[in-house]
Formats: structure tokens, C-alpha cells, sequence
């Protein structure tokens, strides 16, 4: 089984950004968490981040064939990207959401998700183990379609 993460804009930046909502963790932790839980599952991973919208719905788009499953946190893309939502649409493979921070429980413009109604779903909330049971949802996903 091989998974891929997908990291949109900004989140570069986790680490020093806004501590206060997503915490000290940085990217690299996070992937190196995920990776060490994914190593022990016995699942393959791959880990990218871009600030570009384009780029996030070509790695969607390159997807089938290689991963079975994605997890995406779209970061504001969320919000906004009815590109995103179509690639999300244009492939058989399950996307799971995931959020480091609560979106519902946030300014009002980050209740809306443009992508949840194509995902299988959304994890939020957790801080950096979001990406943890974002992880778990895809093996679950993979082994029960
Ligand atoms: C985020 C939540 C978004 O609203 C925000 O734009 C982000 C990060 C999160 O992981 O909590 O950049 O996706």
C-alpha cells in the first residue's frame, strides 16, 4: 500500500507559524511521525507540500496507478479551490481531508470546505496527530473500500 500526503500553501511555514493555532511542530516532524507510524504498519508513503494550487491538482491528476489512497490537508485551498474539488472528482482514489486545526470552531470562512462533500472525509482538530488518523483512514479505506 502506498500513500501519498499532500500539503498545500503555507504550511512550509508550520513551526513559526501562528504557534498559538498549529503549534511548534514543523512539516519535517510531522512527516517524520507519519512515517514511523506508516513503517510499522507496513505502508509506503510519500510526503509534498506546494504553495501552488496548479501543482496540488497535478499531483492529484498523477496519483492513480501509484497511490491507493491521499491525504490532504488543502490548507486555504480548502476554502476557495473548485480546482482541487474537480481533481479530487476526476480520480478513483479516496482522499482523506485532514486539518491540524478545528475549522468549525474557527473564523466563519473556514467552516465551508469546498473538497469535503468529494472526500471520504475529514479528520480536524488534532494538531499534528491528525495526520496520524489521517493515515489510519487510508489504511481502513485501502483494506475496506
Ligand atoms: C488548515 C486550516 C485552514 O483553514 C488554513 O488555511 C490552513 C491550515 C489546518 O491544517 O488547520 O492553512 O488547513
Amino acid at each position: 500500500m502506498n500513500i501519498l500526503f499532500l500539503n498545500g500553501p503555507n504550511l512550509n511555514l508550520l513551526g513559526t507559524r501562528q504557534p498559538e493555532v498549529y503549534g511548534r511542530t514543523t512539516l519535517a516532524d510531522i512527516e517524520a511521525r507519519v512515517r514511523a507510524r506508516a513503517t510499522q504498519l507496513g505502508v509506503t508513503m510519500e510526503f509534498r507540500q506546494s504553495n501552488l494550487e496548479g501543482e496540488l491538482v497535478t499531483w492529484l491528476q498523477q496519483a492513480p496507478g501509484q497511490f491507493q489512497a491521499i491525504v490532504l490537508n488543502a490548507a486555504a485551498y480548502t476554502h476557495t479551490s473548485i480546482a482541487l474539488r474537480d481533481a479530487i472528482s476526476a480520480i478513483a482514489v479516496p482522499v482523506i481531508e485532514v486539518h491540524l486545526s478545528n475549522i468549525h470552531a474557527r473564523e466563519a470562512f473556514r467552516h465551508h470546505s469546498m473538497i469535503a462533500p468529494v472526500c471520504r472525509g475529514q479528520i480536524a482538530g488534532f494538531g499534528a496527530e491528525s495526520y496520524v488518523l489521517g493515515l489510519l483512514a487510508a489504511v481502513n479505506v485501502c483494506e475496506k473500500p
